[in-house]
């Protein structure tokens, strides 16, 4: 074997299991393998979990906070206007120079699938290329997967149509969207159907950013499970946001989630850009804004946590530790049960694999040698440390890696009882 890692606990509950590590691939998992290696690594009884996947972010405009001024007002509409600004100012060499620096992070926490929406609304396309260009040098670290998404309105702006499809042909993988920027409910719902015939035609996956917004009445959720439903793309479709569901009717929701279920639509909520920029029009009580996480869960819906923005003309912090975005949905969606924080943790590895499509992810015999060890015992404890990430493999491959940060302050007299294991 190249590399056999020894007494690991699995995000599925086994523990002091050994895994062995072959020509890239998980050539076996059990107690005590009978297994020499190159490289020996012991896990310590520390969580080897799938590597982190961020199924929502925008690495077209991370890092360029400031540019070309800060977000006053810190809405979501400012934030498409000052988006907007700095457009004509990007060059292909800045894009790629931030988003190479955000991989470099990324890498470091053990995030390794991001899907990037990718603005087709500037008539040169330079983010695409760049953003391609992005996807082909980071391959062997991380994949990257990216959505055309128009983002001031595939019908409100008179290139978007075509700028979205010609970004198709240039190999970008994903329709996007944003029905709740067209100018009217109506033209929302017929971008939607636009969108997904043409994803159908062209058998790709949709991921549209949908009804982000406070406003109850945003409704384009059920058009895109209808479509979805109507043109047979089940397991294909994402509805990106979802934040217009917080403020619904109890009611309507309730026939709203078995529509989203039988379409096979997806959810994805981006916990720290909701809860920073949705509710900025309420006095108080100020609504969080974020999607019902619970209870599309509870539907059998899948929902992943996304991260959405880091440093950028939405959000000024982030740092692409999914574990952060983890713990975040976790407080806003009251998630504290134990079931619950596992599932947080699902939904910034396994659900979004899935909705990405991911092949070989996850711990289990025959699949990519791609992993995380952290230093935590389990998944919960890996939230609630946003637990320091002891390796990073892809591929067979260590790389990165970090010692433990530990400190036992020597005191004279110091009791022995206590072995609450902090930071383990
Ligand atoms: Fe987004």
């Amino acid at each position: 074997m190249d590399v056999v890692i020894r007494n690991a606990n699995l995000a599925d509950g086994r523990q002091g299991v050994d895994i062995a590590i072959e020509a890239g691939r998980i050539a076996a998992i059990g107690p005590a393998l009978a297994v020499t290696a190159g490289r020996e690594i012991d896990a310590g009884g520390d969580l080897v979990s799938a590597p982190f996947v961020d199924a929502h972010f925008h690495m077209d405009a991370t890092l360029s906070y400031g540019l070309p001024r800060v977000n006053a007002s810190g809405t979501l509409l400012e934030g498409i206007a000052l988006w907007g600004e700095l457009k004509p100012d990007l060059t292909q060499q800045a894009l790629i120079g931030r988003a190479l620096q955000y991989c470099d992070w990324a890498v470091a926490r053990g995030l390794l699938a991001i899907r990037s929406h990718v603005d087709v609304c500037d008539d040169r396309l330079l983010a695409v290329e760049a953003l391609l260009e992005v996807k082909r040098l980071v391959a062997p670290y991380l994949d990257l997967q990216l959505v055309a998404f128009p983002q001031d309105g595939v019908l409100r702006s008179p290139t978007a149509l075509a700028n979205l499809k010609r970004a198709i042909a240039m190999g970008v993988d994903v329709v996007g969207g944003i029905p709740h920027f067209e100018r009217t409910m109506a033209d929302g719902a017929e971008s939607v159907r636009i969108l997904c015939e043409f994803a159908a035609e062209q058998g790709l996956r949709v991921d549209m950013h949908c009804d982000e917004s406070d406003d109850p009445h945003s409704r384009h959720i059920e058009t895109l499970a209808y479509e979805s439903n109507r043109l047979g793309l089940h397991g294909r479709v994402t509805g990106s946001h979802l934040t217009s569901m917080h403020s619904m009717d109890n009611y309507y929701v309730s026939k709203l989630l078995p529509l989203i279920r039988e379409g096979g639509v997806a959810a994805i909520a981006n916990p720290l850009i909701n809860i920073t920029l949705q509710g900025r029009h309420d006095t108080y009580p100020k609504r969080r804004g974020m999607t019902r996480v619970p209870e599309l869960l509870a539907a059998g819906i899948d929902v992943a946590f996304g991260h959405d923005c880091v440093m950028d003309p939405w959000y000024s912090l982030g740092s692409g530790d999914m574990l952060e975005v983890a713990q975040m949905g976790l407080h806003v969606a009251q998630m504290t049960g134990q079931d619950a924080m596992r599932a947080c943790f699902e939904a910034v590895t396994t659900t979004p694999a899935r909705i990405l499509g991911l092949e070989q992810y996850g711990i289990a015999v025959g699949n990519h040698a791609d992993l995380v060890l952290l230093d935590a015992a389990d998944p919960v404890e890996a939230i609630r440390l946003r637990a320091a990430r002891r390796l990073v493999m892809r591929r067979g491959a260590v790389i990165a890696e970090a010692p433990r940060a530990n400190a036992r302050l020597d005191l004279p007299g110091r009791p022995d009882s206590v072995n609450f294991r902090l930071n383990r």
